[in-house]
């Protein structure tokens, strides 16, 4: 119930972000609560400017394929989720990312 309570809380940004977080490839590099080649993006909210961000989640540098196509809404909710912790939509993009 409360699970549920908490969802409805989630604020529309951070929802955005976990949405694009699952729909791009975030998560083949990036461990949530696990392992990953990628920091574990559910530790710490990232010291990161947002232009780097942006440019990453674009085309992360290493990866071979095509860039993502991530619209700008997405994007900057994805930066949102990124950089502006709230236990609210963390723990719905554990849930949901997994
Ligand atoms: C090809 C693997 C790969 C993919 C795909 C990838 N990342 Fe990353 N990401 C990394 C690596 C490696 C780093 C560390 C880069 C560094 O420290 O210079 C990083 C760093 C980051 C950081 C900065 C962490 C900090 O130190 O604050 C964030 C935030 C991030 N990624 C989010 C994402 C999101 C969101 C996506 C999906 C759009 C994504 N990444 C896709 C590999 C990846």
């Amino acid at each position: 119930m409360a699970e549920v309570r908490s969802w409805q809380q989630i604020p529309a940004s951070q929802l955005t972000g976990i949405e694009a977080f699952r729909k791009d490839n975030c998560k083949s590099c990036h461990a949530l609560d696990g392992t990953g080649s990628g920091p574990d993006l559910t530790k710490v909210a990232s010291r990161r400017p947002n232009d780097w961000l942006d440019k990453h989640f674009q085309q992360p540098e290493d990866i071979k394929g095509p860039p993502s196509k991530l619209s700008a809404n997405e994007t900057r909710g994805l930066i949102t989720l990124v950089t502006q912790r709230d236990e609210r939509g963390l723990d719905a993009w554990k849930k949901r990312a997994g």
